[in-house]
Order: structure tokens, then sequence, then C-alpha cells
């Protein structure tokens, strides 16, 4: 019986993912070269200063210490001019509802997101306060795949690993999620997130499973 569940925020909560690729997208726009959501799904679940690395990889662009810095300090700006602008009308579908379903069953919640925007965002579509424990890119120095931020959150909701289960929209997570042997359910496609024990469209499909 699952005692915890740990989620990560943007894509399985949130649709924020568009907005990080919209603001990724306006940088590549400025470079001159194209950045396309098949080259996105590499930076869904990887820390700011990780996607910035990969995005120059992709242009073929090298900057120094202090212009990569200007640059992820540039594209956390325009995701700012995005985020600043939601509500709880952004929440994806089910998400609340699970959320409230998993908390009347006592199951206790985390969430574990590499985001240093991830309070904020809670904040802005109102469900701060159905997590039992915050786990996001302020607290954790190793970026998923890595299983740091699962762990902690594990560990700051009391539980093992083993009674818990994860839910994530991204390679780099659910690789994070095996690592830290939690059972994990991907968000999204099969083709992309196979390697999860199992793969949801969305988490109103475990709503309506009651
Ligand atoms: C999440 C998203 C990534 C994002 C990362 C850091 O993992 O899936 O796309 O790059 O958080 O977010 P931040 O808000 O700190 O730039
Ligand atoms: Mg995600």
């Amino acid at each position: 019986k699952i005692k915890g569940a740990l989620f990560d925020l943007d894509g399985v909560i949130v649709d924020t993912a568009k907005y990080h690729y919209l603001a990724w997208k306006w940088l590549a726009d400025q470079w001159g070269f194209e950045f396309t959501e098949s080259d996105n799904e590499r930076l869904k679940g990887v820390s700011r200063t990780r996607s910035l690395e990969i995005v120059l990889e992709i242009g073929g662009i090298v900057l120094d210490e202090e212009e990569k810095q200007r640059k992820a300090e540039e594209k956390n700006e325009r995701y700012l001019q995005y985020i600043r602008q939601m509500d709880e009308s952004e929440l994806l579908p089910g998400a609340k509802q699970y959320l409230l379903q998993l908390r009347e069953r006592g199951v206790r919640i985390a969430l574990g997101s590499a985001s240093k925007n991830a309070s904020f965002i809670l904040g802005k579509v109102g469900i701060a306060e159905l997590f039992d424990a915050v786990i996001d890119g302020t607290k954790v120095s190793k970026a998923k795949p890595d299983p740091e931020v699962f762990l902690a959150g594990c560990r700051e909701l009391g539980l093992d690993p083993e009674d818990c289960v994860v839910f994530e929209d991204a390679e780099a997570g659910i690789a994070a999620a095996i690592a830290a042997g939690i059972y994990v359910v991907g968000i999204g496609r099969q083709d992309i997130l196979g390697e999860a024990d199992l793969v949801i469209g969305g988490l109103e499909e475990l709503v309506a499973a009651g």
C-alpha cells in the first residue's frame, strides 16, 4: 500500500513545460538557430544551468561562464513574465482533484522538482497547502537523473522509498525515480517514457479510476 506520493511540478501538475520551451526558444531565436519541441524533451526535468548548456550545444554556441550566467538569468526573466500571469486555470486536468483524493486517503504528498520557481508557482495556482513537503531546485544540488530530489522527499515525509510512488513527465525524472528505488508513473507518451513502471496520459485518468 502506497503511503507517500512524490510529484514533479512542470508538466505533471502545471502546464509550464510550454513556457520553459518558449523562453529557451526566444534565446535560440536571438542566436538565430532552430530549437524544436523534440530538442526540448532533453531539457525536461533538467536544471536551468544544465538546460542552457544543452541549448548552447544544439546551437553550436560557446560562451564563457559570465555570459552563461547572464543568459540563464535572461531566460528566467522571460519565463517569469509567463508564470506571473498564471492562475489555477493552468493546473493540468485532474491534478488538484487527484491531490485531494490522495489526502483523503491519508497519503502524504511531496513535491520533487528541479525548479527554483516551484514555490512561487504552487502559490500562483493555489495548491501550496496540499503538500506536506516541498523539495525544489533551491534545496538540492544534484539534478535529475540523480535520485537526490526524490530521496530527500521520502526523507522529509518520513517514509521509505518502497512505500512511495513518483509521478513524472520527463525521462530524466523517471531515471531519477528508478535510481531512488521508487515505483514511477510516467505522465505522457509511452514512446518517450517507456522506462516507467506505468505510463498514463494524465492524472485525470487516476481520478476517474477512483
Ligand atoms: C523543471 C523543468 C525544467 C527546468 C527546471 C529548472 O525540471 O522541467 O524544464 O529547466 O525545472 O527550472 P527553473 O524554474 O529553476 O529554471
Ligand atoms: Mg517535469
